[in-house]
């Protein structure tokens, strides 16, 4: 069920049976030369499209922008200031909060979103205080750190999965998207790995945007079985969350 495409009233009579809501958070950003700009939207809103079909779940529109600094020297990279991210994050939680949902279940796409989401849901641990009625909880899935994501990986591509437009993420944007796929000579084959400050400094050490990666591997093919395993994983993470399991004290 997408917010988006119902009406206030079948939320109301969600609400009725689930107070859990699922929240795609992206980033607009380079993705190398064939990598997509939206990839990192992208994939966490086709992984929730994908958790839709298989449980009762709400599911916000996504967060289509992110702290992407590091990205501004590569043209059509749009970033939030941290500040504004966590501001964004505390206000569609608290908003969603004074409708009665408790459980917020973000599905994360970038890694320079997980600091300043992480903080908004410090924000709002501390405005809730110690006043433990219907006390949110909120839970941050970064779907390319999953175990079972990181290991198909390894086995299809080994290094050249790399740490930024990496093979996976470019394969599962183009399940979503098979009308976008580029193909593009990659120079190097792998690129370059190592340490970045700011934009500056990515685009001098990273000139065509990839960090360690070979996306040029990237399949369709490929990328609906990083999307099947995706949905498997997050649909049972996120059954977990909502029915209190992370909830119960350690044994
Ligand atoms: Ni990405």
């Amino acid at each position: 069920m997408q917010l988006s495409l119902s009406t206030w009233q079948e939320v109301e009579s969600y609400l009725g049976r689930s107070t859990g809501i699922i929240i795609p958070i992206g980033s607009t950003e380079q993705h190398g030369p064939n990598g997509l700009i939206g990839t990192d939207a992208i994939c966490p809103t086709r992984i929730a499209a994908g958790i839709e079909e298989q449980t009762d779940v709400l599911i916000a529109p996504t967060i289509n922008y992110g702290m992407a600094q590091h990205h501004m020297a590569f043209p059509g990279t749009v970033t939030l200031k941290p500040s504004t991210l966590i501001s964004l994050v505390s206000d569609v939680i608290t908003s969603l909060q004074q409708h009665g949902f408790t459980r917020f279940y973000f599905i994360n796409g970038h890694g320079g979103n997980i600091p300043p989401v992480t903080t908004a849901f410090c924000e709002i641990y501390h405005a809730t205080g110690k006043n433990n009625d219907h006390a949110p909880r909120c839970r941050l899935a970064n779907w390319w750190r999953n175990d079972a994501i990181a290991e198909l990986a390894a086995e299809l591509y080994g290094e050249a999965e790399g740490h930024h437009a990496t093979v996976s993420e470019v394969a599962l944007s183009y399940f979503a998207h098979p009308e976008a796929v580029k193909d593009v000579a990659m120079s190097p084959e792998i690129a370059p790995n190592g340490e970045i400050y700011d934009a500056a400094d990515y685009r001098r050490k990273f000139p065509d945007g990839r960090i360690g990666s070979n996306p040029a591997l990237a399949t369709i093919a490929d990328g609906e079985r990083f999307y099947r395993l995706s949905v498997e994983a997050l649909t049972a993470d996120y059954e977990n969350f909502i029915s209190g399991a992370y909830d119960e004290m350690a044994g």
